[in-house]
């Protein structure tokens, strides 16, 4: 794991763009596994930003999702599908029909799971997946006591993540929050080639401690990244501000950066 300390979360968010882009320059048809919620929100902003300047394009580039509620179609405003669409899709120049989201109303949620790991194993597998965290340490919607082997399948919210969300995306209002998802596996996750996990802010801080310091632990799904050999963890300095060895982390990954 290397842990990057930014002062501010665009700081970090252009640093993580970068490399985004970078790659995509690289490998025109690169798989990108993609997360939703406010943490990525500036770095799409910044990868929608070279598209603009032509640094790059996205017209090859196939992307899975990491999850969605159980019960919203992508039509709907709160659906990751929607949040996708208008955070970024719609925003490069990437062909909707190779973006990927889990569908929320399947008929049959537990083969929609599996078609979707099929579907991921045929591209090739995730070259890059992008990850936030959540307050309870959870990625994706592997909350704690999550198998830290799981595959994509149904899962159930906990009070916190459902709290969390609804100040976010519902107007406050837990009630609407639904209280399933379709979500990729902590295992799932692990097999991309490359990830990179944003996490902002002072209520990530306990999260990023558990994840970096803390054992690797099914109460701490994120820990399970210790074992991962290509992970790449952006910090501002609220949410790195209760690791105990901040000042090396952040002196080791800007060497390897070249910063
Ligand atoms: C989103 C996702 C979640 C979020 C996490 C943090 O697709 O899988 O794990 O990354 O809940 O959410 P924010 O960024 O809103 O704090």
């Amino acid at each position: 794991m290397e842990i990057v300390i930014c002062k501010t979360k665009e700081e970090a968010s252009k640093l993580a763009a970068g490399i985004i882009t970078a790659a995509v320059q690289k490998n025109p048809k690169i798989i990108l596994g993609l997360a939703t919620g406010s943490t990525p929100v500036p770095m799409y902003n910044e990868m929608a930003k070279a598209v603009k300047a032509k640094k790059v394009s996205y017209k090859q580039v196939k992307t899975w999702n990491l999850d969605e509620y159980v019960g919203l179609p992508g039509t709907h405003d709160q659906s990751y599908r929607y949040f996708m669409n208008k955070n970024l899709f719609e925003k490069i120049d990437i062909k909707l029909s190779n973006t990927h989201v889990l569908n929320g109303m399947a008929k049959d949620p537990v083969k929609e799971c599996a078609k979707y790991e099929e579907q991921i194993k045929k591209a090739g597998g995730i070259d890059i997946q992008v990850l936030g965290i959540g307050s309870d340490g959870h990625i994706a919607f592997n909350e704690p006591g999550t198998s830290l082997n799981s595959r994509t399948s149904v899962v159930y919210l906990t009070p916190s993540t459902i709290k969390d969300n609804a100040r976010l995306f519902f107007k406050g209002k837990e009630n609407e929050v639904p209280t399933q998802a379709l979500s990729m596996g902590v295992g799932t996750i692990c097999e991309a080639k490359k990830i990179i996990l944003l996490a902002f802010g002072k209520n990530k801080a306990d999260a990023v401690k558990g994840m970096v310091e803390g054992g690797m632990s099914q109460f701490c799904t994120a820990s399970a990244l210790q074992a991962h050999n290509d992970a790449w963890i952006f910090c501002d300095e609220e949410s790195a501000s209760k690791l105990k060895l901040r000042n090396y982390y952040a002196w080791r990954s800007a060497t390897k950066l070249g910063l």
